[in-house]
């Protein structure tokens, strides 16, 4: 098929999208190389669009849209969409996403973006979430359910979007039979909004009897979301702190305020949670789709894989873990060495956090099972954070 790829109104390129591949077997023209995925940029060279790896990547960058290998329980969302493979879902809905403004537009067709984009027109969500999330789920059998935005959700977690008076959210659940997920995205929310750090907001919520973090969409019509991998993509990896400080660099060349304080913030979240999971794709920047001018760092997301989550053990508690800075895994104690004023930091704001999350943990007990063991032991590792951050400052 014929198809143009668009950035909301902007035409990107025109080439020809093979429906059973799902690849992009030639490329016509390229209309606006400025507009195209932010990844795909540095493999264009003019007049030669189809022998270097801009088309090869065109079509990885669309595969990779879609819901990874690697999602928790695919095999079973697979069995009860009634699909073989994640990539079947790709362009049942011209994909479009929640988290940018790319699709795919059928070149004979009339369709316009207002028409189709999942921010203003409603999805069926009903039968995706319950694919999702429930333990127990029929086969999907209605066709307008494979048209929503989960078909191109990234990450591990089972996950799912959903239309609540109008606001588009994003329901994730834990990862196999863990259920810490939400609380710590909780935790992370609570944190982050005493502190003052720009962060997306996370409750807990629950779906039948399974307990979800909920938070809205962090992205709206004129903007998308570019992670860190893909701006780094064409950077020299060099394993060590330039990269972290090149991601800086690069932020503050395209504008964006206070970029470096910014992203220490997230540094800092993830010290006093002990966040494991803050690789290249959990963090990024916003931008926006008409300009294409750098707004901001993107709020905080994705903090669920912390407080030790995967060492659990009843006998004894387990301190041990490390964190990420870019391609490398730190201990928390190394990462935090990038803040250069953690002075900046009130951590009086924090006073009583920790009973808040007694308390959260408590109210959901009923629906977790967790021991009061394990609430006092994440409870402890918590405020050891928090005291370890608070001899930081007064050093
Ligand atoms: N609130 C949101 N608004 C818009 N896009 C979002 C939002 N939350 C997540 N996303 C997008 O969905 C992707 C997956 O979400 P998230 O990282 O929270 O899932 P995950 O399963 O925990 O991922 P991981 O595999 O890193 O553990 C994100 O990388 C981001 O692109
Ligand atoms: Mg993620």
């Amino acid at each position: 098929m014929k198809c143009v790829l668009m950035n909301k109104n902007t035409e990107v390129l025109v080439a020809e999208y093979n429906e059973i591949s799902k690849f992009f077997d030639k490329i016509y023209e390229v209309n606006n190389i400025d507009y195209a995925p932010y990844i795909l940029k540095s493999f264009y060279i003019k007049d030669e669009i189809n022998d270097t790896p801009f088309r090869t990547n065109l079509s990885e960058w669309f595969k990779g849209r879609g819901i990874p290998s690697w999602r928790d329980k695919l095999d079973l969302l697979l069995l009860r969409l009634n699909i073989t493979a994640p990539y079947e879902l790709l362009d049942k809905a011209f994909g479009l996403s929640l988290s940018d403004q790319y699709w795919l537009k059928p070149e004979d067709s009339d369709i316009s973006y207002d028409d189709i984009n999942f921010f203003d027109n409603d999805f069926d969500y009903a039968e995706f979430m319950e694919a999702s999330l429930s333990t127990n789920s029929k086969t999907i059998t209605n066709e307008t359910s494979l048209k929503t935005p989960n078909n191109t959700t990234d990450g591990m977690l089972k996950k799912a979007w959903i239309i609540d008076n109008g606001i588009r959210y994003l329901l994730k659940g834990g990862y196999k039979n863990e259920t810490l997920q939400p609380f710590n995205e909780a935790l992370a929310s609570e944190i982050c909004k005493r502190l003052g750090f720009n962060h997306v907001e996370y409750t807990i919520d629950t779906y039948k009897d399974t307990v979800v973090s909920k938070c809205p969409c962090f992205i709206n019509k004129e903007t998308e979301l570019i992670t860190c991998y893909q701006i780094r993509n064409d950077m020299k990896r060099h394993d060590s702190i330039e990269d972290y400080e090149e991601y800086i660099k690069k932020l503050e060349e395209n504008g964006i305020e206070n970029a470096r304080e910014k992203v220490e913030n997230m540094y800092i979240l993830d010290f006093l949670i002990m966040n494991e999971d803050r690789h290249l794709n959990n963090f990024g920047i916003i931008r926006d789709v008409n300009t294409l001018k750098w707004l901001d760092v993107a709020p905080i997301f994705d903090n669920g894989q912390s407080l030790n989550i995967e060492y659990y053990d009843e006998e004894e508690l387990h301190i041990s873990g490390c964190g990420r800075l870019f391609y490398e895994v730190k201990p928390f104690d190394e990462i935090i060495k990038v803040v250069k004023n953690i002075k900046r930091i009130d951590i009086s704001m924090l006073d009583g956090v920790v009973e808040w999350f007694d308390e959260l943990l408590h109210k959901y007990q009923y629906l977790t099972g967790y021991s009061d063991k394990r609430i006092l032991r994440l409870c402890i590792l918590l405020n050891r954070q928090i005291n370890k951050l608070k001899k930081l400052i007064e050093q």
